[in-house]
């Protein structure tokens, strides 16, 4: 039973990309499921001068783009909660059209001036938005909450990352602050907690006694489409390894959390961020690698998209290995990975444990195959469940044993709400557990910021992939070098 939730969700960009694609389509899912209901309203916000009835309709249309059959008149019922403001972020003074407005919609839905500012604009907009809510008084005082929502990118290195922390204190508390990373909504991401700190066959071991190495992979399968404007600012170590790729990390390695709360689980978080090892020049010259797209057919490489300069230094691709000094997992690497243009779109987690130290079935003339290590794959998407690959007899005649796979993969018929639903709905609850707090944020910049200055002064030798293949070979030499391979190769 779904228990409703008072607010009003005072969003900036309410006609771009993310707004129109994702946000108004989890609000009605919020909205049908019971969770928002008689008691919310969305102030719309952008410059473009859209009346209520404009809003209404871009609203509608959003979300008849993502769900098939909608009940019209649930839908307009959803819709009429939704008001628009013309409003340009740098205008101080006119935030007091939106003050007005919001005081009215509280009076209006019984709000108990409950209030969620959610800034889907360009990060550069993040800093002055905050200082305008709060000095122009749109906060609410009456005793509800005041909850700001950012999207990333949060800074682009850490100095600019403190930057914008230090402008948004200013107006807003820690605790106030919900630092999107929608990976995090993922509902595998958050299986990772269920799965270890539920199970004891997992959690025991879950060390570097047993595990021998863990392995992370994010692939896209499209080049940079329409952001090349972004991307090539940013790059793969920026836009994928320092957030979504920091934050899954985190939640392998980190000790188990006092209680099942934000403040504990970041505080776990934070603990294992602090004891990844910051690479020196030598280290992060050898344990991470980066790639750039070749040309392929009639497609274009990297260097060839719109937008992108001829002579780009910008990585499309990354691969590392991340080394934690701490009792738990001093000597056991975590192998990460993404790109763009790789051989398919899907993210997954493969713990691979440790052999057993004797091959007991290894005798001569048995023909059974050498004995492999047992895997927990995590699949995050686009399937969702996970797999344990175990040794066992193969029921020939005579002693063999093979490698079987005991999976569990989620329905695709069941409604497993979607990330922005999720965060929204955490928002609504004041959860913070699927956000990045500031030190995680922080923690993540510091380790980054040290691959990226090695970058910066290395000339690297691009393109050097092959779209449709999972990287460069130096990708698969980062592992080879260790004796190892990675679990996720093409042609699976
Ligand atoms: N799109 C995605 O899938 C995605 C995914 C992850 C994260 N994000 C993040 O989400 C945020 C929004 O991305 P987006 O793709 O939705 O951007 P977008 O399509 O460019 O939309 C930007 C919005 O901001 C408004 N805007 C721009 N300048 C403004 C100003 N001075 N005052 C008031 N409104 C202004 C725009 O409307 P007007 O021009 O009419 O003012 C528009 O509604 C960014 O931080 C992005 O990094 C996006």
């Amino acid at each position: 039973m779904a228990t409703e939730r008072r607010a009003l969700i005072m969003l900036f960009g309410a006609t771009g990309d993310l707004a129109t694609r994702k946000l108004y389509f989890a609000m009605y899912n919020l909205y049908i499921k019971g969770n928002i209901h008689d008691h919310f309203a969305v102030i719309g916000t952008a410059r473009n001068k859209f009346n209520d009835e404009q809003f209404r309709e871009l609203v509608i249309k959003s979300v008849n783009s993502s769900v098939k059959n909608a009940d019209k008149k649930t839908l307009n019922d959803f819709a009429s909660h939704f008001y628009y403001e013309a409003h340009d972020v740098t205008d101080s003074a006119h935030y007091s059209v939106l003050r007005d407005k919001a005081d009215e919609l509280d009076k209006k839905y019984d709000l108990q001036g409950n209030r969620i500012f959610y800034l889907s604009m360009a990060p550069n907009f993040f800093g002055v938005v905050a200082k305008n809510l709060k000095t122009q008084n749109v906060l609410s005082t009456n005793g509800g909450f005041n909850r700001l929502v950012i999207e990333k990118p949060f800074g682009r290195d850490f100095a600019s990352a403190k930057a914008l922390n230090d402008a948004l204190s200013a107006s807003f508390n820690e605790d106030q602050i919900f630092r999107i990373d929608h990976y995090l909504g993922k509902e595998m991401i958050q299986n990772i907690e269920a799965l270890r700190f539920g199970n004891t066959i997992f959690e025991a071991l879950w060390n570097n006694r047993y595990i021998d190495n863990i392995q992370v992979t994010l692939a896209e399968d499209l080049g940079v489409e329409e952001r090349a404007g972004y991307y090539d600012n940013s790059g793969a170590l920026r836009d994928m390894v320092q957030n979504h790729i920091m934050q899954i990390v985190s939640l392998l390695a980190m000790e188990q959390p006092v209680a099942f709360k934000d403040v504990d689980i970041r505080a776990e978080k934070v603990k294992a961020l602090r004891s990844l090892r910051v690479y020196n020049v030598a280290e992060a010259s050898v344990n991470f690698v980066r790639g750039q797209y070749d040309p392929e057919g009639k497609n274009p490489g990297y260097r060839q998209e719109a937008g992108v300069p001829s002579d780009s230094r910008t990585e499309t691709f990354v691969a590392g290995k991340l080394l934690f000094d701490n009792y738990r997992w001093s000597g056991t690497p975590f192998y990460i990975r993404t790109g763009k243009k790789l051989a398919g779109k899907f993210t997954r987690v493969d713990v691979v444990f440790k052999k057993p130290l004797i091959d007991i079935f290894a005798f001569p003339q048995s023909g059974s195959t050498p004995l492999t290590e047992n895997v927990l794959t995590i699949f995050v998407d686009p399937a969702q469940g996970f797999s344990l690959r175990v040794n066992a007899k193969n029921g020939d005649q005579g002693f063999h044993t093979e490698p079987v796979d005991l999976k569990f993969i989620e329905d695709k018929t069941r409604d497993v709400p979607q990330p922005y639903e999720r965060l929204i709905h955490d928002v609504l609850k004041g959860d913070g557990t699927n956000f990045s707090s500031w030190q995680e944020v922080g923690y993540a910049w510091k380790f980054v910021d040290q691959i990226r200055r090695v970058w910066d002064i290395q000339q690297p030798m691009f393109p050097n992939y092959q779209p449709g293949t999972m990287g460069p070979v130096a990708a698969d030499e980062l592992l080879t070098k260790d004796h190892r391979q990675w679990i996720y190769k093409l042609n699976q």
